[in-house]
């Protein structure tokens, strides 16, 4: 679909009062969206990415008490963590979005995908832990909306919503690991770092923040004819006008926008894992138009177009886990 037309879409559907616009867009996306085939195998991933990411700090999931902002339509990467041996997923989101089907499509996937997935989930997990969590899960197959809240129990989560993850009900450091998948993105710059910085007073001392983010321009994703790097063309207020809507809101900021964000809120970034996008570098390189405000920085800072930071609490300079140099991969 022409980005152009998905943007007046959006926004038209936004302009409608929200107990109309939100089934709405819902069914569209169900039929024509990204909710045709709904990505569990991303968000399954994304467990094995943060699991990764604390390996490689030598720190396990098992035992573990994790809040998880922005929980969405289903609980696939609270379920991956869970499996993995994390003890309970507080999972919040401000808008009360989460769909019994989807998440009982989403152990129909894990089902499917168990003989891949096990093994990947293996290098992580205890086996007998694992291997129990998962047949449980496949005899509570049928989850439906009356079942849902006995399920999410059943399976260590705690789903609150609608809750802001800038003002949690959580004690000060109660939580092993804050994690967010694709979700930053979508928040605007100043609630960010309100996010970050309750994140980090739930967070323990000696806890750990995996924050993986999304940052090329989302309607790429289903226009190839667009450069990932196409919405930095424009200025704040076009872009405003194009997708400042809650169904589509972007920030644009670039992965080290987020690193002085993260470090504004008493964060230091242990370890970050980023991607950088060859067609959005080429395009780059080729004069891809740039607004202003996004001229002037090097070319392979811009083309990342996603990355997975471990960050630690920035305690001081004794305190702080692996001192003030971060490493990139
Ligand atoms: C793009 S969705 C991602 C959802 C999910 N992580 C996934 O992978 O499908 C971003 C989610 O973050 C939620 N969100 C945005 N700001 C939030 C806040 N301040 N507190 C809690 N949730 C928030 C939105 O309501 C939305 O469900």
């Amino acid at each position: 679909m022409k980005w152009y037309v998905k943007a007046l879409v959006q926004n038209a559907i936004a302009q409608l009062p929200a107990p109309v616009a939100d089934p709405l867009y819902f069914q569209l996306q169900r039929r024509l969206g990204e909710l045709r085939n709904p990505r569990f195998d991303m968000r399954f991933n994304a467990a094995l990415e943060v699991a990764e990411a604390l390996a490689e700090a030598d720190v396990k999931l098992a035992g573990k008490r994790v809040l998880e902002v922005g929980t969405g339509r289903t609980v696939d990467l609270p379920l991956g963590l869970w499996l993995m041996g994390a003890d309970e997923v507080v999972t919040v989101d401000i808008t009360r979005l989460l769909r019994a089907d989807l998440v009982d499509a989403a152990i129909g996937y894990l089902e499917r995908s168990w003989s891949d997935l096990r093994p990947r989930m293996l290098a992580y997990a205890d086996a007998d832990t694992l291997d129990e969590r998962f047949a449980f899960l496949r005899a509570a197959r049928g989850v439906d909306d009356d079942g849902l809240n006995a399920f999410l129990g059943r399976v260590g989560i705690d789903y609150r919503a609608p809750s802001d993850a800038a003002r949690l009900s959580l004690p000060d450091e109660s939580i092993d690991l804050h994690v967010t998948f694709v979700v930053l993105q979508h928040v605007p710059p100043e609630p960010i770092v309100n996010i970050l910085r309750e994140g980090r007073r739930v967070l323990r001392r000696d806890g750990h923040m995996v924050h993986i983010a999304n940052t090329g321009d989302h309607f790429a994703h289903a226009d190839p004819s667009l450069s990932p790097l196409h919405f930095l063309r424009y200025s704040e207020r076009q872009w405003d006008l194009i997708a400042g809507n809650r169904f589509m809101y972007q920030n644009r900021m670039r992965a080290d926008d987020y690193y002085a964000r993260f470090e504004a809120a008493g964060l230091s970034v242990a370890h970050t894992k980023e991607r950088m996008d060859d067609r959005a570098l080429s395009d780059l390189r080729a004069g891809l138009p740039l607004h202003a405000d996004f001229r002037g920085r090097p070319a392979e800072r811009d083309a990342v177009i996603r990355f997975t930071a471990r960050l630690v609490r920035d305690d001081g300079p004794d305190e702080a886990e692996g001192g003030s140099e971060a490493e990139t991969s």
